[in-house]
């Protein structure tokens, strides 16, 4: 990476809200975003894509809150090329202190076919559309989807002509994780090169990760000459992701001396973002992804665990306190009190409130009860399943489960459904099978169960399981999660929790609230 950039400060554009959100089956509760988006403007991002307005209600209701809500972060919204579009956009980003409307049009030949545009006509369509944005708001960024597979004179038409009718940055996405970081660099610095006006504006680059090159590919676009990335927390985006915020913003930190660019990240709030997006969206993070992954900083093998102690940079090229994981991690245990707990929690960047530590330190002492230590991942768990609402509909009461070898495995569930108590047997193909069947029995629902996912949090096995359950009806999708030392009653309460948030999302649909009436999927 050899450009000495005139300018070192990367702006970093984070898209979890909206292209992330987009990913089948990470749909967030309108809290749940608004969350998402204080701590994203708390850890720095200036540029927080919050969403796309003219999606559903509850994409407006979203944007609106988080840029009414925003104190330092630039709020922007999304919007297709189209008066509509852009005119919702602007409704719902103008009530932040610094907004931004982003406009985009498919310019590939694969992508002009979809409106069936000539080339004429869609240049035409470009300088219309963003013209009108421009006029309701004086920060504008433009982006030719599918850039990387537009032919290049027509791109450089183009982007000339965004320029031109007002647009301040200027996003080349690789909207299909195509290109490789020779050609993303090559491709920025051509454009800087070639079209007139181009040094007025910033360039950004937007890549997706289906070659698994996405991180490499926006820094290699920065030296090029980019100087804003678009990522998301965890990689969160559809198909294979979009490009990581941890990664990009880590690898300039800790390899300045080759990528001599800044931002304005506080790294060590990485690690709390991180775990609260995998929970609100029920994507969980690898064990080996680069930074944020559980194993990033494990040593196992002896030669390692030896050569860490003698000195740990023989193994770690950054310090886990630079991203917010705390240096020590000894376990709690039954005699730990609230003091401890809380320092804990803070340690592990969740700063909790007095009421949501009472409710978190019942549940630490069960656990406790259960099980001799008490482990850093252990409190995780705890917090990620502190969710359940008081007025849920569905409660889990008791359960039980007969299994074993030479029978089907039977399930007898009772829950408190709109305050009435209600029971049911089912049998089924094991323990989970049944104890679903029963839960059923009781809520019947055509809901399809898209994803079942068990991970054991710590090692042994008195470890906790936490389980996360992916339930779609008609198009809504939701996402319930729960933890125990009981992998059945962890999956119970997953799924009891799943059924809760569709029924909240169902009932919100009806008053028009979260329906999605433009698919993401009309997008890339
Ligand atoms: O990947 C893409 O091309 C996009 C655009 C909407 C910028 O997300
Ligand atoms: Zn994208």
């Amino acid at each position: 990476m050899t450009d000495t950039p005139q300018n070192d400060r990367v702006v970093i554009f984070d898209t979890t809200l909206r292209d992330g959100e987009q990913s089948p089956g990470a749909t967030m509760t309108h809290d749940e975003k608004l969350e998402i988006a204080a701590m994203l403007d708390d850890m720095g991002v200036d540029i927080i894509e919050a969403g796309f307005p003219i999606a559903s209600e509850g994409d407006f209701a979203a944007v609106s809150e988080i840029a009414k809500n925003a104190v330092n972060s630039r709020i922007c919204g999304l919007a297709r090329a189209n008066f509509a579009d852009i005119d919702r956009c602007w409704e719902a980003v103008k009530h932040a202190r610094l907004n931004r409307i982003h406009t985009f049009i498919g310019t590939s030949p694969l992508h002009r076919a979809i409106p069936n545009l000539t080339m004429d006509e869609m240049a035409d369509k470009i300088h219309e559309t963003v013209s009108h944005a421009r006029n309701l708001c004086d920060n504008v960024q433009w982006s030719p989807m599918d850039a990387t597979r537009t032919e290049w004179d027509y791109l450089c038409r183009v982007v000339e002509i965004a320029i031109k009718a007002g647009a301040s940055t200027i996003n080349i996405p690789d909207t299909v994780g195509y290109t490789a970081p020779d050609e993303s660099a090559s491709l920025i610095r051509r454009l800087i090169e070639t079209v007139p006006g181009a040094d007025e504006v910033i360039f950004a680059t937007h890549c997706h990760n289906d070659l698994g090159m996405a991180t490499a590919n926006a820094l290699a676009a920065v030296a090029g000459g980019a100087r804003q990335i678009e990522c998301t927390i965890n990689g969160l985006g559809e198909r294979a992701g979009n490009t990581a915020l941890e990664e990009v913003v880590m690898a300039m930190k800790t390899r300045h001396d080759i990528m001599p660019w800044t931002t304005g990240i506080d790294t060590t709030k990485i690690m709390a973002i991180s775990r609260r997006v995998a929970t609100v969206s029920g994507f969980a993070v690898q064990f080996n992804k680069a930074i944020v992954g559980k194993n990033a900083f494990a040593h196992e093998s002896g030669i390692h665990q030896d050569g860490m102690l003698k000195n740990r940079e023989n193994f770690e090229i950054m310090r886990p306190e630079d991203i917010g994981l705390s240096g020590t991690s000894l376990p709690l245990g039954k005699h730990s009190g609230r003091a401890a707990l809380r320092d804990k929690l803070h340690n592990l960047g969740f700063d909790v409130g007095d009421n949501q530590l009472k409710d978190i330190f019942v549940r630490f002492k069960e656990l406790a009860d259960r099980k001799k230590e008490v482990f850093d991942d252990d409190i995780i768990a705890l917090v990620r399943v502190g969710e359940d609402a008081e007025n849920d509909t569905l409660k889990l009461v008791s359960m039980k489960v007969v299994c074993g070898t030479g029978g089907p495995a039977e399930a007898t569930v009772e829950m408190e459904i709109d305050g009435r108590d209600v029971s049911a047997s089912e049998t089924g193909d094991g323990p989970v099978d049944a104890t679903f069947r029963a839960i059923r029995a009781l809520h019947p629902s055509s809901a399809h169960l898209q994803l079942y996912q068990v991970h054991a949090v710590t090692e042994g096995t008195d470890a906790q399981a936490t389980v996360s359950v992916r339930l779609e009806e008609d198009g809504v999708i939701a996402t319930g999660q729960s933890a125990n030392t009981d992998t059945v009653v962890a999956s119970a309460k997953a799924y009891i929790h799943a059924l809760n948030r569709l029924i909240v999302r169902r009932g919100k649909m009806g008053q028009g609230a979260d329906s999605r009436e433009i698919s993401y999927k009309d997008l890339t």
